[in-house]
C-alpha cells in the first residue's frame, strides 16, 4: 500500500447472525424436537431458544459502539423473563432493564449487580422506589408525581444515591404501530418535552442527584431516523441543563430499546450497527465521550433466536378454506393473534420426523386451540399440504411470545428449551418446565373462598395484597 494512501476507519465486523445460520439452526431445532419426541398429547407445543444466535446478536450490539465510549447495554427483561436466559446475558457482560418488581427480582436472581440494573416503570410505588434506592438499582423517573416521591425518599435515604434519570417523551409522533409508540403527544410514558421543557431543566438545576436522561420512543415500527432524532433532542436537552447549571450534570444518556425486527425473513435487518450509525449521524455528541450511554434492547436481542413448535391436531375444510388446527395459539402468540396486521408471523411445515415439507401446496388458516374464532396465527396462507401430526414451526418468536404467556382457556405455559454450541458440541437444555394441568388448577385460586374482613387482612399470610 502506498504510504500516502488515505486512512480509512477500520470496517466494523458484522457479528450479526447470518441468514443461513438462523435458518439452518431452526432446521436443527425442529429435528431435535422430533427426535426427542418433545411434542406429545400432554405437551403439544413448546419453544426453543437458540443461544448461539443470542450470543451473535449481543456481540453485534457491542461491536456497533466505539470501544472508547462507556456503554451499559442491558437486556429488556420483559422480552425474555426467564432467569436462566437472563443469567446467560449477565455472563456475556450485559446489564438488565426491568419494569416491575417481579422483573427486578428476576434480574437479581440472575446475578445482575444492582448498579447494572435499570428500573423503568410509569407506576412505581413508594416501596418500589425505596427498594431501588436501598439496593442501589439505577432508575428512571417517569413523571413529576414520581419526582416528588423520590425527593421525599431521598431525604430519608442514608448511603449512596444510585444513578437516577428522568424519562423524556420527545412528543415526536408515532411509528407504524400506535400501541407500541411511546413518543406521541399524549403517551402515558415520560415527561413531555414540548409540554415541560423549562420545568425539566429546572428539575435538574434543583436536584444535583439527577444525572441521567432517558428516552425510548417505542418498540417495533419506529424508524431509525425517528429514534435518532429523538435521541438528538435529548442530547440537546442535556446541553440546555449544562448551560442552566453552569457545569455538566447529565452524565448518562439512556437511549432505550426499540430496534425493529424483520419478521419477513431470516435476515437480521436493520442491524445494531445501522442503529448506531443513525445515532452517530444525527446525534454525534452522544459519542463524544462526555456521556455514558445506556441501551435497553429486548426484541432485537431475542426474536431471531426463538422458534415456537406445535403439533397439528386436525386438518379440516371450512367452505373453500383448509384449516390446520394446531396447538400454537393466543396463549403463546397473543400479539399476533390480536393484532395480525401489526405482527405477521411466518409459518413453516415439517413432517412428524422433522423434515421440511415440500411439494404441492394449499391455502390454509393456521388455527390455535383457544375458544374464539380469531385464534389464528396465519390466515389464507399458501403452505405445503399439511397432515395431522405434522410440526408447525414459527420463527422470530424469541421475545414477547411464549415468554409473555396469555392464560386464556387455562392453557398451560409450555416448556422452553435452549439449543447451543458448548465447547464445539451441540447441547440441548431445559430453560423452563411446561406447566402441568395440576399447576394450572393450583394457580386458579382458592378452592374454598376466603372471606376478607377488615380485621382479617393482616392474618392472611401475605396472600391478600395490602392495598393501603
Ligand atoms: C422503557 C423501555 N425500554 C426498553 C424496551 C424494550 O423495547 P424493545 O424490545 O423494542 O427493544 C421497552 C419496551 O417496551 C421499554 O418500554
Amino acid at each position: 500500500m502506498p504510504v500516502d494512501a488515505p486512512s480509512r476507519p477500520a470496517p466494523v465486523l458484522d457479528h450479526r447472525p447470518s441468514t443461513e445460520s438462523v435458518a439452518s439452526r431452526r432446521e436443527q431445532v425442529v429435528r431435535e424436537v422430533a427426535r426427542r419426541s418433545l411434542l406429545t398429547d400432554t405437551e403439544p407445543v413448546c419453544a426453543v431458544l437458540d443461544l448461539d444466535t443470542i450470543d451473535e446478536l449481543a456481540s453485534s450490539l457491542r461491536a456497533a459502539y466505539p470501544a472508547e465510549v462507556t456503554v451499559l447495554h442491558t437486556i429488556a427483561a420483559k422480552a425474555i423473563p426467564l432467569v436462566g436466559v437472563l443469567k446467560h446475558f449477565q455472563k456475556m457482560g450485559l446489564g438488565c432493564e426491568v419494569a416491575s418488581p417481579g422483573e427486578l427480582e428476576l434480574a437479581l436472581a440472575a446475578g445482575f449487580e444492582p448498579d447494572r440494573v435499570i428500573y423503568d416503570s410509569p407506576a412505581k410505588s413508594n416501596q418500589d422506589i425505596a427498594q431501588a434506592l436501598a439496593l442501589g438499582v439505577r432508575f428512571n423517573i417517569d413523571n413529576f408525581g414520581e419526582l416528588a416521591r423520590v425527593d421525599r425518599l431521598i431525604a430519608e435515604h442514608r448511603g449512596e444515591i444510585p444513578s437516577i434519570g428522568l424519562r423524556i417523551n420527545p412528543q415526536s409522533g408515532a411509528g407504524s404501530i400506535e400501541a407500541m409508540s411511546t413518543a406521541t403527544t399524549t403517551s402515558k410514558f415520560g415527561i413531555g418535552l414540548a409540554d415541560y421543557r423549562e420545568e425539566i431543566v429546572r428539575a435538574f438545576t434543583e436536584r444535583p442527584w439527577l444525572r441521567q436522561l432517558h428516552v425510548h420512543s417505542g418498540s417495533q415500527g419506529v424508524a431509525l431516523e425517528h429514534t435518532a432524532t429523538d435521541v438528538a433532542r435529548v442530547v440537546d436537552l442535556a446541553d440546555a441543563i449544562e448551560a442552566a447549571t453552569g457545569a455538566q450534570q447529565v452524565d448518562t444518556i439512556d437511549v432505550g430499546g426499540g430496534l425493529s425486527v424483520n419478521f419477513a425473513s431470516d435476515e437480521t435487518t436493520p442491524s445494531f450497527s445501522d442503529h448506531a450509525d443513525a445515532l452517530r449521524q444525527t446525534a454525534p455528541d452522544l459519542f463524544s465521550g462526555k456521556y455514558e450511554i445506556a441501551t435497553e434492547f429486548g426484541r432485537s436481542l431475542t426474536a431471531k433466536a426463538g422458534t415456537l413448535l406445535g403439533r397439528v391436531e386436525y386438518v379440516k375444510q371450512a367452505g373453500p378454506r383448509s384449516v390446520a388446527v394446531t396447538h400454537i395459539g393466543v396463549h403463546v402468540a397473543a400479539r399476533s393473534v390480536f393484532m395480525p396486521q401489526s405482527w405477521p408471523l411466518r409459518v413453516e411445515v415439517f413432517t412428524p420426523e422433522g423434515t421440511r415439507r415440500e411439494g404441492p401446496s394449499e391455502v390454509y388458516d393456521v388455527a390455535g386451540p383457544a375458544c374464539f374464532a380469531g385464534d389464528l396465527i396465519a390466515t389464507a396462507r399458501t403452505l405445503p399440504v399439511i397432515q395431522p401430526g405434522d410440526i408447525i414451526a414459527v420463527p422470530d418468536t424469541g421475545g414477547y411470545y411464549v415468554t409473555n404467556h396469555f392464560a386464556y382457556n387455562s392453557l398451560p405455559r409450555p416448556a422452553i428449551y435452549a439449543r447451543a454450541t458448548v465447547d464445539g458440541r451441540r447441547s440441548f437444555s431445559l430453560v423452563r418446565r411446561g406447566q402441568t394441568i395440576a399447576d394450572v388448577v393450583a394457580e386458579s385460586g382458592e378452592v374454598d373462598l376466603v372471606e376478607i374482613t377488615s380485621e382479617s387482612t393482616d392474618t392472611l399470610d401475605g396472600r391478600i395484597p395490602d392495598a393501603r
